[in-house]
């Protein structure tokens, strides 16, 4: 049996994550591979209930400590529930969203002490940090644009309608853990057209996957 490969997608709105998620798990199952879809806040039935408090807003008056703790609970189901069971069978999981959501939208600027961060982050996740993390990188005008033109009459969600500056802030924190994290991270230049992300996003994770199989063929991977 191949084994499962753990792959997080990042980067702030209107990024175009979801279209390439669901075009990488397209390709992916074509060519074979078992492949699951799933987002943060969210994916297993605990989650999805935390995601709404999350959202909708619910949850800001608390402060950001406890917005960070929720989006913890939730991804800590979510790993037990869903990500690590697929990845232990064989899968290849593509996720939206995970632990560098919370770091740089919880964590950015002090908002809550690293310290803080980094032990939740430990509990929720037990191990089950991404193998491969994509960055979506676009400037955050153009962002924003686009998330609100695929929103239509919608309402903007919490964390859309915050300040421009914040979002500026957010794009430098993404690339910043994508510079210290060069073994995890790949940032994907995602201001072009959905093809041309496409392209790039998919020939990065089937060179991630053939090195993976080539290294557990020779027995140099569990
Ligand atoms: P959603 O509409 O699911 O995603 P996207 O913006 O990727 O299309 O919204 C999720 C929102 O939750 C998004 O604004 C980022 C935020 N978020 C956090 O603040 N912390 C987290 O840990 C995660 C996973 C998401």
């Amino acid at each position: 049996m191949r084994r499962g490969m753990f792959i997080t997608f990042e980067g702030g709105e209107g990024a175009g994550k979801s279209t390439q998620i669901e075009r990488l798990a397209r390709t992916l199952r074509a060519r074979g591979r078992a492949c699951m879809v799933t987002r943060e806040p969210g994916g297993s039935r605990g989650a999805e209930a935390v995601r709404h408090v999350l959202l909708s807003g619910a949850a800001e008056p608390f402060g950001p400590l406890v917005e960070a703790a929720l989006f913890s609970a939730a991804r800590a189901d979510h790993v037990e529930q869903r990500i690590r069971p697929a990845v232990a069978r064989g899968e290849v999981v593509l996720c939206d969203r995970f632990v560098d959501s919370s770091r740089v939208y919880q964590g950015l600027a002090g908002a809550v002490d690293p310290r803080s961060m980094a032990l939740i982050e430990h509990a929720a996740i037990a191990g089950m940090m991404p193998e491969m993390t994509l960055v979506f990188d676009i400037d955050p005008g153009e962002g924003m644009r686009r998330a609100e033109a695929r929103r239509g009459a919608g309402a903007p969600d919490r964390f859309e309608k915050e300040a421009a500056d914040l979002h500026r802030r957010r794009r430098e924190a993404f690339l910043a853990i994508a510079a210290a994290e060069p073994g995890r991270c790949i940032v994907i230049d995602a201001s072009g057209d959905a093809d041309t992300v496409e392209r790039v996003a998919t020939a990065a994770v089937l060179a991630a996957l053939q090195i993976r199989d080539a290294q557990a063929a020779k027995g140099e991977v569990a």
